[in-house]
């Protein structure tokens, strides 16, 4: 019997995992945080060592928070990124064991991997999951195609297009990726130092210096609701002050607390930061000055950096993927912004082409169409992308598969098949 394969799909933040096929979202969504007793994280380099009963000692996701008066908090990806792949392979352990209860040698996987990931790293986790835990086959795909997948729909089967350009933005990193018939084009990819977590702090320090009922210990915890549970992006900041300040009651929220200690209830008023915090993707310098760069040029720099034949396509598809696209509006204000930057490099054009020709004849420029797509999915868009990838016929067929890895050893899993060979 084919049993279904299991999508993983591990972020900076949070761990999307299900079984494919079943639901249309993850049946798990988890911190991506293991908690250790001092000094059992790093404990053994290879991996028979690290079979001990003291790595049984060891908690993942909320209830590793739960534990964090006696357990130590340890993020094992930071910015995208595997940053201790000892601690992943634990994270791993728990994932399959406690979480997905299923047995790995009956499994195809499929695992993500964030843009312009070291093919080391793929070695890596081949190692784990073939070796630490025999899954039947296995497949890393590049978390932007995913996401560019999830945007498809099922009536429109003839519009499914593997060109377009996918902001991924998440808990630790924003990427803006073009992808041309399924390929990345890794020389222009760019990121923005601006993610959910700093959209987080930003808010944080707004209420910070107008609320003091809230318990220091839990404000970034309270920060980080708040920012889930309010905020939006406006058309235009000025407006926005004008609209809280003229009728602040329509506009202030209050959000209820308790404190985990005392259970005391407390009270705060949500204001500005409703706007102010998905603001910075747009204005960056209302909280950082090493980074000024509004998300719409990031954008459009990204697209104007691809093959002249691509941009087009490129325009006209730009997907959202990840938790930090989710502020009400967002992909409205996007596109908004990136046809501003777009419109007037246009007119910049044709300003000094009439120069050139000394002429003040009507000089036309096909437009440009600019498409941002915001979709059902879009929260857990690369997992859902895993989703639809893996329930394909041909997904099996390109897998690697244990008996491979083991005539071949991890560098079997070096370079995966392109996702659009696949279907
Ligand atoms: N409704 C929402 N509005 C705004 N932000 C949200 C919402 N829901 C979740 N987030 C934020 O999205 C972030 C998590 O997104 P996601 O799960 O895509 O990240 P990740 O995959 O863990 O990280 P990365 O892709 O950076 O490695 C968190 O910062 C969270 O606060
Ligand atoms: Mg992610």
């Amino acid at each position: 019997m084919n049993l279904p394969p299991v999508v993983i799909d591990n972020g900076t933040g949070y761990t999307k995992m299900g079984f494919a096929g079943i639901k249309n979202h993850p049946q798990f969504v988890i911190p991506t945080v293991i908690g250790t007793r001092e000094g059992n994280a790093d404990r053994g380099n290879n991996l028979a060592s690290k079979r001990g009963i003291e790595d049984l000692n060891f908690y993942i996701g909320d209830e590793a928070i739960a534990n964090s008066k006696t357990y130590s908090l340890n993020y094992p990806i930071r910015h995208g990124q595997v940053e201790n792949w000892d601690l992943m392979e634990k994270f791993y352990q728990a994932s399959i064991f406690q979480y997905l209860k299923c047995e790995p040698e009956d499994h195809l996987f499929l695992l993500t991997e964030p843009p312009l990931n070291q093919p080391e790293n793929r070695e890596y986790l081949a190692e784990i999951m073939f070796e630490s835990f025999g899954v039947k086959g296995m497949y890393i795909a590049v978390q932007a195609m995913l996401a560019l997948a999830a945007s498809w729909k099922k009536s429109e089967r003839s519009n499914w297009t593997l060109t377009g350009t996918v902001i991924d933005s998440g808990d630790g990193v924003t990427h803006v990726i073009p992808l041309a018939e399924g390929y990345v084009i890794g020389s222009s990819i760019k990121h923005i130092p601006i993610a959910g977590r700093d959209i987080t702090y930003f808010v944080q320090q707004l209420l910070r210096e107008r609320e003091n009922s809230i318990p220091p210990e839990e404000s970034m915890e309270v920060a980080k609701r708040i920012k889930e549970m309010y905020s939006y992006t406006c058309n235009d900041i000025v407006k926005e002050f004008k609209k809280y300040d003229s009728e602040p009651a329509k506009w202030f929220k209050e959000y209820i607390g308790q404190h985990s200690i005392t259970k005391k209830e407390y009270r705060v008023d949500v204001g500005y930061e409703r706007f102010l915090g998905p603001e910075i993707f747009f204005n960056p310098e209302i909280s950082n000055s090493d980074f000024t760069t509004p998300i719409s040029t990031v954008v459009d720099d990204v697209i104007q950096s691809c093959p002249i034949d691509t941009r087009r396509g490129l325009y006209k598809n730009i997907v959202l993927s990840g938790g930090s696209t989710m502020f009400k509006d967002f992909g409205k204000r996007l596109q908004r912004d990136i046809k501003r930057v777009v419109d007037a490099r246009i007119q910049r054009s044709i300003e000094l082409t009439k120069k050139v020709l000394q002429s003040d004849a009507d000089i036309q420029s096909n437009a440009i169409e600019v498409n941002v797509i915001s979709h059902k999915r879009q929260r857990y868009a690369v997992w859902y992308g895993g989703n639809i990838l893996s329930t394909t016929d041909a997904f099996p067929k390109h897998c690697h598969t244990k008996a491979e890895y083991d005539e071949v050893g991890p560098s079997i899993c070096r370079y995966n098949k392109v996702f659009g060979s696949v279907l």
